[in-house]
């Protein structure tokens, strides 16, 4: 399952998912804050950036799920 998480905070939605089986792809992750991005990134072993949702403006393909706060 290919996902972006909006609101990303430390990624609780992406960690359940996974808690319960499911092969995510994380594609993309919208936090404003670097404490809860860093958090983010060590749980899920990704690389994402800081990004503002205010200003995000990318398109992607194929995204089964989109999750919001
Ligand atoms: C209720 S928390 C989300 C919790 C998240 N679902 C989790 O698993 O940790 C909302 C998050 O939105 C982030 N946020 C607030 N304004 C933002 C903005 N303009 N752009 C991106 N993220 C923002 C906050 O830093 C905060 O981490």
């Amino acid at each position: 399952m290919r996902i972006i998480e909006l609101f990303a905070g430390i990624g609780a939605c992406s960690k359940a998912l996974k808690n319960i089986g499911i092969d995510l792809e994380i594609v993309d992750a919208v936090e404003i804050d670097k404490y809860a991005m860093a958090s983010f990134n060590a749980i899920h072993g990704t690389n994402f950036q800081c990004q503002d949702i205010r200003t995000y403006n990318k398109t992607f393909d194929n995204i089964d799920l989109i999750t919001h706060r």
